[in-house]
């Protein structure tokens, strides 16, 4: 294989880049974003990456969660806490669930350039670039917003560094509610035929949390300063590049831009950039693997990422849909065992279940979210192994974009506080209660 670089990709053919039409002013900007400071340390990543090699051996559980895109308007105080907090709030339901400790990603702080169908979108005759995620361009349909601006990367470096900033600083000092689960909003609890359950946990996190803190004597350590990490989807690779560094007394290279890169569905291509440029970091890194990937393919992409089978290295993050998960998973998981490669199996139930309604809102099930969730869980025991952890579109306040949960969300009260730009994500009561459910299933599974 030639030989990697982190310029190296740009030989091969990239998908999914927005086209600038000032390469002068990318170029500048490029050169600034890597003389600035890295955002995380390799040190933090080389224990995200160790924890994730526990996590293949059924040791710890992966908890992924966030917005779908960032978005520099909602870079403030109280999104910022909200996500953190209902993400904290969900993996201590997990621990409780699981018996195993949950490694905490959030998909922020970063979360700023997005894959789209088509380069171009046209309306009344006018056509105008695709927008990628507030890092490329703006949203509104106006050739000024649309035209993709390399300040923008700037901007999304620093709205990252805010963001991790302010969350490290909410992790260090903890939030007091977050160990008493009866300060929890739980208020959805009563609409559910499983009200009765979901209070008996609620009750008895709160009980393990006080003992810990009273008999114990540590100050619920479940939470400590480093153990939160941050995810992305490593979509430009430019912005990528540019955080991509040696440091000092290591080897190899690390994206210090996040702890945990992933690789979109849409450029996994085995001869494309993506791959190429991932194939030579020592970060730890996700491939989101959908219905259209063969088992021999999957074989292939898990040797070039991981040519050394390091465990914990790569986490294969599924996304099929409840209907079809069942056709592909097994497959995918014998060819990986027989080849006797290292991966670790997250699933995504959130981007294999998107449906439009017909007043053309772009909505998720909370049913066909779980039913896809309950039947990985299945596979992966079935064929020997586990599922490893779950990754969810989520955010921390009170937003109607998917349907169902405890409250019965329905079509007809998407528009009530619909408020994603790209897809529909859990909203704070659904995320705990899906939380909830799978610790339900966690519990049973370990009797
Ligand atoms: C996403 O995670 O928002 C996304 C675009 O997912 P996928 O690559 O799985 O389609
Ligand atoms: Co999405």
């Amino acid at each position: 294989m030639s030989v990697w670089t982190p310029d190296s990709w740009q030989k091969k053919q990239v998908l999914q880049q927005p086209n600038y039409p000032d390469q002068e002013h990318l170029q500048k900007v490029l050169g600034q974003l890597s003389s600035l400071p890295p955002l995380v340390t390799s040190w933090e990543i080389e224990n995200l990456k160790k924890q994730l090699a526990e996590a293949s051996r059924g040791e710890k559980f992966v908890l992924q969660g966030g917005d779908c895109s960032e978005s520099f308007s909602e870079c403030d105080s109280n999104t910022i806490a909200n996500k953190l907090k209902i993400l904290l709030q969900m993996s201590l339901v997990l621990v409780h669930g699981s018996k195993k400790r949950v490694i905490r990603m959030g998909r922020m702080a970063g979360q700023y350039a997005k894959p789209r169908s088509s380069d171009m979108e046209s309306r009344d005759g006018i056509s105008l670039p695709s927008y990628r995620g507030d890092m490329i361009n703006g949203m509104e349909f106006t050739e000024e917003a649309r035209i993709p601006n390399p300040d923008l990367l700037l901007r999304g470096y620093e709205r990252s560094a805010l963001t991790l900033n302010f969350v490290r600083s909410l992790i260090d000092g903890g939030f007091a509610d977050l160990h008493h689960p009866e300060y929890w909003n739980l208020d959805f609890v009563g609409h559910s035929p499983l009200a009765q359950e979901y209070q008996q946990m609620a009750d008895s996190i709160g009980e393990s949390l006080r003992y810990m803190e009273t008999i114990v004597g540590v100050p619920a350590g479940i939470i400590n300063r480093v153990d939160f990490f941050a995810c992305h989807e490593g979509l430009h690779l430019h912005y990528e590049q540019a955080q991509t560094r040696k440091v000092p007394r290591r080897s190899g290279y690390y994206n210090l831009s996040t702890h945990f890169p992933w690789i979109g569905d849409r450029t996994r291509q085995i001869d494309g950039a993506h791959i190429e440029f991932f194939r030579g970091l020592a970060n730890p890194i996700g491939i989101k693997v959908g219905p259209s990937i063969a088992p021999e393919e999957l074989v292939d992409l898990l040797k070039v990422l991981n040519s050394d089978n390091e465990p914990g290295h790569v986490t294969l993050i599924h996304r099929f849909g409840s209907k079809k998960i069942a056709d592909h998973l097994p497959n995918l998981v014998e060819a990986v065992n027989n080849a006797g490669l290292e991966a670790l199996w997250v699933c995504d139930p959130m981007h294999g279940n998107t449906e439009s309604t017909a007043s053309g809102y772009k909505t998720r099930n909370f049913d066909n979210i779980l039913d896809e969730l309950e039947k990985a869980f299945e596979i992966h025991t079935e064929m020997g192994g586990h599922l490893a952890g779950v990754h969810f579109e989520l955010t921390g306040d009170d937003v109607t974009e998917c349907t169902g949960g405890a409250r019965g969300l329905s079509e007809k009260d998407l528009e009530a506080a619909y408020r994603s730009q790209v897809d529909p994500r859990l909203n704070y009561e659904q995320s705990l209660e899906m939380a909830m459910r799978i610790a339900q299933r966690m519990t049973k599974m370990n009797k």
